[in-house]
């Protein structure tokens, strides 16, 4: 069924990009709504950043549409990208700067007056704790202090749509609980979110919704209660999100690899009698 568009923020109509007559993103559908934080989950190559970056201006779809704030990304790019937010996989960074210099610069693209640019600047570095380093240049940051400037840069404008591809990624725990508070604010503030993660307990806790991108399809969406409703009887079993995500988006092989893996470490006893190699009391004897 394809998603309502009324009222959504992000809208993604029949995206699809291929590479070399290759697709990696097919006839994909989304549509996320004021207040909803939404997770694409899928694994390594399934599509999700090549989706994020049509999501947000910077790769041309093959053929589809993509709307932000009721703005066509094709014919009105500027004003879809100006209530845009985006955390991108990779920060990308002028290192030579400090972060007040980077985040300063980014808030006049978006022209935001120099107080409350201030104002919103000083407010996040706390919250990411990164005040006291804030003067520093960012070449000298830790990979998780850079990652705290990127989300920085992107909340700065306090966006009505906020799109981060693994956020989480380098953030230590604090940081994390920090980010999702914020997230969370925003969401109720009337945001729409969404976000890429690996981090299944993150996208469990934070997203209303959550979506599964395997090869380039979005093959199940929906709450936490819907998708376990949905995720088909595996042989990996149980019912937290990561049972669903292997049930759902592992092949048949990979779902024998794991269930085998399993039944070994259950059965430690019977895998060492059936399949252990090493010598018997008897043959470790033999020469001495
Ligand atoms: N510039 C490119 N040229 C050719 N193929 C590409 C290009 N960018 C991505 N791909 C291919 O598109 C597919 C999807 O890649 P993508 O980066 O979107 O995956 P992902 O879901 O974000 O993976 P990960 O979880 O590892 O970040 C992969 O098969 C990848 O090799
Ligand atoms: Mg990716």
């Amino acid at each position: 069924m394809l998603p309502t568009h009324a009222e959504s923020l992000l809208v993604a109509q029949s995206l699809y990009k291929e590479y070399d007559r290759h697709p990696v993103v097919r006839d994909l559908n989304l549509a996320i709504r004021p207040g909803e934080v939404y997770g694409l989950l899928g694994p390594n190559g399934s599509g999700k950043s090549t989706t994020i970056r049509m999501l947000t201006g910077i790769l041309e779809p093959t053929s589809g549409n993509v709307s932000v704030s009721g703005h066509d990304m094709r014919r009105e790019p500027e004003k879809a990208k100006a209530s845009l937010g985006y955390v991108p996989d990779e920060p990308v960074l002028y290192e030579k700067l400090t972060a007040l210099e980077f985040l300063d610069f980014v808030g006049e693209l978006y022209s935001l007056p120099k107080s409350s640019r201030r104002a919103a600047m000083n407010d996040t570095l706390r919250m990411l704790d990164l005040e006291n380093r804030a003067g520093d240049r960012i070449e000298s940051y830790s990979r998780g202090m850079k990652q705290k400037v990127a989300i920085s840069a992107a909340l700065l404008h306090n966006p009505r749509v906020l799109i981060m591809d693994e956020p989480i990624t380098g953030l230590d725990p604090i940081a994390v609980r920090v980010l999702k508070g914020m997230l969370r604010k925003m969401a109720r503030s009337g945001a729409a979110i969404l976000l890429s993660t690996h981090i299944l307990e993150v996208a469990e806790r934070l997203c209303d919704r959550i979506g599964i991108l395997v090869d380039g399809f979005l093959i199940a969406e929906g709450t936490m209660a819907e998708l376990s409703a949905k995720a088909p009887e595996m042989s990996v079993g149980g019912t937290t999100l990561e049972d669903i995500f292997v049930g759902l988006a592992a092949g048949e092989e990979h779902k024998d690899i794991i269930a085998s893996l399993e039944a070994e470490e259950k059965e430690p006893a019977k895998q060492a009698g059936n399949g252990d190699l090493r010598p018997t009391g008897q043959e470790r004897n033999v020469g001495t």
